[in-house]
């Protein structure tokens, strides 16, 4: 099984690899930004309650989103080899209790890939897709606390996984598939072991 955490600054590429890394190795790829997009967008109790916050930039609490992490990973089927994790953990108290939750359902992190991109490259990148998209937090005065919030509550959570060696650090500015090249070489490293 190969259970990945992807990780970076808003607009580092998390989705974009995400989507071409579940096609190539058949994992199942949860987003929680996705969900939560998916949520407000029905309109269901959950979405109302975290509308506000996803379109300012704030985190939803941390309870919350570990309990909507955990039973999304309790319903995935056995045909996948695996999952990742697009936009969770995102602090140190969510990063805790995966390892409660992997630990309860048998699993094991296999890679945390930190995507690195610039400031004003993620900025620039962020406003063309408002742009093009109208994601509602992709507006300069959101992606600005957007960032502010991921260095004080998600930047933290490197040390963790370095602790843990299962860190590495992936340059993300380049064409999408130089950068995927790097993460394909990562994954098959981990799978030769
Ligand atoms: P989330 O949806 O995760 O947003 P985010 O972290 O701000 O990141 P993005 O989805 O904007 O960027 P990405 O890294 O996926 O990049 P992408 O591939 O799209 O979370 C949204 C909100 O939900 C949070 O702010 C919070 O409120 C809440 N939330 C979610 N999870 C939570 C949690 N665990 N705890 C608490 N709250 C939570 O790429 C961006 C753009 O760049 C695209 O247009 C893409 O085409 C382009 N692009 C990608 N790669 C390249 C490249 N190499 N060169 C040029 N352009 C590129
Ligand atoms: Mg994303």
């Amino acid at each position: 099984m190969i259970n990945i955490i992807i990780s970076g600054a808003p607009g580092s590429g998390k989705g974009t690899q995400s989507d071409l890394i579940v096609k190539n190795f058949h994992l199942r790829h949860l987003s929680t930004g996705d969900m939560l997009r998916a949520e407000i967008a029905a309109g269901t109790e959950l979405g109302n309650q975290v509308e506000k916050l996803v379109s300012t930039g704030a985190y939803v609490p941390d309870q919350l989103m570990i309990d909507v992490i955990s039973n999304a990973i309790l319903k995935i089927d056995d045909s996948y080899n695996g999952l990742i994790l697009d936009g969770f953990p995102r602090t140190v108290e969510q990063a805790q209790a995966l390892d409660d939750i992997f630990e309860r359902t048998g699993k094991k992190i296999s890679l945390f890939l930190d995507i690195h991109v610039d400031e004003t490259e993620l900025i620039d990148r962020l406003l063309k897709r408002g742009q093009i998209q109208g994601r509602k937090d992709d507006n300069l005065e959101t992606i600005k606390e957007r960032l502010k919030v991921y260095y004080a509550k998600t930047q933290p959570i490197s040390n963790f996984y370095k602790t843990k060696q299962l860190y590495h650090s992936i340059e993300g500015i380049g064409t999408i598939e130089e950068i995927y090249a790097k993460i394909d070489n990562k994954i098959k490293s981990f799978a030769k072991k």
